[in-house]
């Protein structure tokens, strides 16, 4: 898909995904036409970035409505007053980061995962810090024609248990986060393992380590093997790109056909970023 655009500028920033794009204030109510082509630019870029945006955090949820309902994530505690704004904090203190552990995508334990996520920079680390995202159109086309026949048929059996069950460790990850672990993180949902984008057709790889527990009808033993070979196959270097935050930053990404990783590599500095996703579809 080529599109062109008369209201944005958008400039790619990898062969793999990722965009630029320029001329837009999203502080600003944006018209339609606007809104149009920056959800284009979305489907065909996969992570779009804008650079320079002030934004209260009003601004920033009014943004994510443009293009759906707000999801509540039901195992980090939310910004107060803003149940739809999860502010990720690591302080100079704390060694993990959040979303820093696995290659993964947003809550593919919901039954409808969100279909985006919008990020916005407000505090960033002197240097490093970035966003890495994967193009999983990319890792599923470079699937040998039988392993493609084969996971096509597959479902993976997902679940929030390993990141927000009750024996998970996610409590001791990042001291400044809280998390709610909870004994609903143990509930299931099968997703198939490639699914077919609902905008734009195309099929993905949709699985990933922090999440997929196992594939159904299979135990995790058995399963283990093929989601790492799946995992770092979807995640080879020339399927990424990453995204070097400036303060004030957004990032949107669509949670359908991509993987991100934070990059934990600067302890000792603070890196505060406020994450929104809007509601999606049942895979398919
Ligand atoms: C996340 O996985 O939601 C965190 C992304 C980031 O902090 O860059």
């Amino acid at each position: 898909m080529t599109a062109t655009y008369q209201r944005i500028e958008v400039r790619p920033m990898s062969g793999a995904l990722g965009a630029e794009i320029c001329g837009v204030d999203l502080a600003r109510d944006l018209d339609g036409e606007t809104i149009a082509e920056i959800r284009r630019a979305f489907l065909e870029h996969l992570v779009i970035c804008l650079r320079d945006q002030v934004l209260s955090v009003e601004q920033h949820k009014a943004f994510g409505r443009r293009f759906g309902a707000l999801d509540v994530h039901p195992y980090v505690k939310p910004l107060d007053g803003h149940p739809e704004i999860i502010r990720i904090i690591k302080e100079p203190t704390d060694k993990q980061a959040f979303g820093g552990t696995n290659w993964h995508s947003d809550v593919p334990f919901f039954e409808a995962p969100s279909m985006g996520t919008i990020l916005y920079a407000r505090e960033v680390p002197p240097r490093d810090g970035d966003t890495a995202f994967a193009n999983l159109y990319l890792g599923y086309e470079a699937l040998s024609d039988g392993m493609k026949t084969m996971v096509n048929g597959m479902k993976a059996i997902n679940t929030a248990s390993m990141v927000y069950g009750v024996g998970s460790k996610m409590e001791s990850e990042n001291r400044t986060m809280g998390y709610l672990r909870r004994q609903e993180a143990e509930a299931e949902v099968a997703h198939p393992v490639v699914r077919t984008h609902p905008e734009t057709r195309r099929k993905s790889l949709y699985l990933d380590r922090s999440f997929t527990s196992r594939f159904q009808d299979m135990t995790r033993e058995e399963s283990l093997p093929l989601i790492d070979f799946l995992c770092r196959h979807a995640t080879r270097l020339e399927f990424t790109f990453r995204l070097n935050w400036e303060k004030n930053t957004v990032a949107f990404f669509d949670n359908r056909c991509t993987q991100h990783l934070a990059i934990n590599d600067y302890n000792g500095f603070r890196r505060v970023v406020d994450r929104v996703t809007m509601a999606g579809d049942r895979p398919a």
